[in-house]
């Protein structure tokens, strides 16, 4: 594959890019090169002798604002796409893509600290005093990726107990608020969950039988207790026992969890938990695979930050020791505050594994919640082009039925489009096929095999 800019160049631009219509694209104006590498000034060649290493320093900030641009572009085409009811299920797999390439285009940004290191301290300190008051706690794009990632302005650590937007111009305050306010990845993401087929109580109903399983758990727990062999043993079972149900209890009780949400102990909705947990739990049925990768990659976007933030505190302390950062803080010591779940915007998710049953007390899919997380077909049409028929049931119950768009008739007849595409619309719909779900009431022990 040959590099876009060197097949002859013959297309001009058409108006409004500042270039002279009777001139040929080429890779500098395309790129804008002119403005954009022009943008490396000393400012200890503007004070006193160019210091070498001020190029790097200048020229590695510059970069992590172009990634931060480019990150601000994916979360807000994903918002927008999550935030949509129900999600348009032609966009699924360009959400997935979008989140995974934010991921990488953070690993990058982890492992650029590293470059910036070369500097050496010595050298640092050559230019360091130009730069005052300039500091990163005024970089505007990583604050509006903070908040646009749901992070709430009650978990920041105070800066000079000040609001950490004081540093901004009154124009870039009222887009940080706005960005307060307006819908986060998180609300979506937690909104979305809140959809998940499998929670209807007139349905599956996972909670019931999650509770159920929780109870038949520690009640096993306890039965292992009274059948210890020794006085030790038992007083082991019953401690671990005290311990796992006192985690349990966070969740099983609302009124606790609602306490937790509203101290920001926990982050999204118990509802959404409830979704989340369940995506979880049957994150093995194909459909549930790619809401299960999705919430897997916001983890990974929440600690790659935590990574970057470890990563530059690092340098930091390498670079100036404990003494005060350039914008005023304490430097290292409040920088090292932030390395916390406080920060962590999808911590909930993380937690998840508190809450996951042992793989036997996982309650069984009804046939009908089965057939609803159910394996797409695959048929490629006489032309040769993909028809993806997306076959529901087995076929003695007629259960692959005649193609439809609408989400309703999920797990009853076929859907248009991807298979990739009818999986995460699953999580749209809240219209599972549950008919034969009454009469799957929860079992009468914990001891259950999953595998329905
Ligand atoms: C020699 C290299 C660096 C040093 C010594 C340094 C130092 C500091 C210090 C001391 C702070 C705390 C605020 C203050 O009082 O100034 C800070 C904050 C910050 N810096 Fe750096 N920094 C360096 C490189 C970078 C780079 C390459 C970036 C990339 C964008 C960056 C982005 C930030 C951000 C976003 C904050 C705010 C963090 C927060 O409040 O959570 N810094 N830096």
């Amino acid at each position: 594959m040959s590099c876009p800019f060197g097949g002859g160049g013959n297309r001009v631009p058409k108006g409004g890019t500042g270039k002279d219509d009777d001139k040929k694209l080429t890779y500098g104006s395309y790129l804008q090169l002119d403005k954009l590498l022009s943008c490396v000034d000393l400012q200890s060649a503007a004070v006193s002798t160019p210091v070498h290493d001020e190029h790097l320093f200048i020229v590695t900030h510059q970069a992590y604002e172009l990634w931060f641009k480019q990150i601000l572009f994916e979360v807000n085409s994903i918002i927008d796409l999550l935030g949509q009811v129900p999600v348009d299920e032609k966009k699924q797999l360009v959400m997935m893509n979008r989140l995974e390439r934010i991921v990488q285009i953070l690993k990058l940004l982890v492992d650029q600290i590293y470059v910036l290191e070369t500097m050496t301290p010595l050298s640092f300190s050559e230019f360091r005093d130009y730069l005052s008051p300039a500091s990163g706690f005024q970089s505007f794009q990583f604050r509006l990726l903070e908040n646009k990632l749901g992070l709430k302005p009650g978990m920041r650590v105070s800066y000079q107990r000040q609001n950490y937007a004081s540093v901004y111009s009154e124009e870039l305050q009222a887009t940080l608020k706005k960005s307060e306010e307006d819908p986060t990845l998180l609300n979506v993401l937690e909104r979305w969950l809140e959809r998940c087929p499998g929670l209807e109580e007139d349905g599956f109903n996972f909670w019931e039988k999650y509770n159920y399983q929780v109870r038949a758990y520690l009640n096993d727990h306890l039965t292992r207790a009274e059948a210890a062999e020794s006085e030790a043993q038992r007083d082991q079972i019953l401690n671990d026992h005290k311990s796992v149900k006192e985690t349990f209890d966070v969740i099983l009780d609302t009124d606790k969890y609602k306490a937790l949400l509203a101290r920001g102990d926990v982050r999204i909705s118990h509802k959404a938990l409830q979704g989340a947990l369940l995506i979880s739990h049957y994150r093995e049925e194909v459909r549930f695979h790619q809401p299960f990768q999705f919430m897997t990659r916001l983890m990974d976007i929440d600690s790659l930050l935590t990574k970057w933030r470890y990563n530059h505190v690092m340098m930091v302390q390498r670079m100036i020791g404990s003494k005060p950062g350039s914008g005023g803080s304490s430097g290292y010591h409040y920088l090292r505050s932030t390395v916390s779940d406080r920060y962590k915007v999808f911590l909930d998710l993380f937690n998840l594994s508190n809450y996951l049953l042992p793989r036997n007390y996982i309650p069984p899919l009804t046939p009908g919640m089965k057939r609803t997380l159910s394996i797409p077909n695959l048929n490629t049409s006489v032309d040769g082009s993909m028809f993806r028929r997306f076959q529901i049931g087995s076929p003695n119950r007629g259960g692959a039925g005649p193609l439809s768009s609408s989400p309703g008739s999920l797990g009853r007849g076929s859907l248009p489009g991807t298979p990739e595409d009818a999986i995460f619309e699953v999580l749209s719909s809240s219209d599972g096929d549950e008919e034969d779900d009454s009469d799957q009431s929860p079992p009468a022990n914990g001891q259950i095999v999953f595998s329905a």
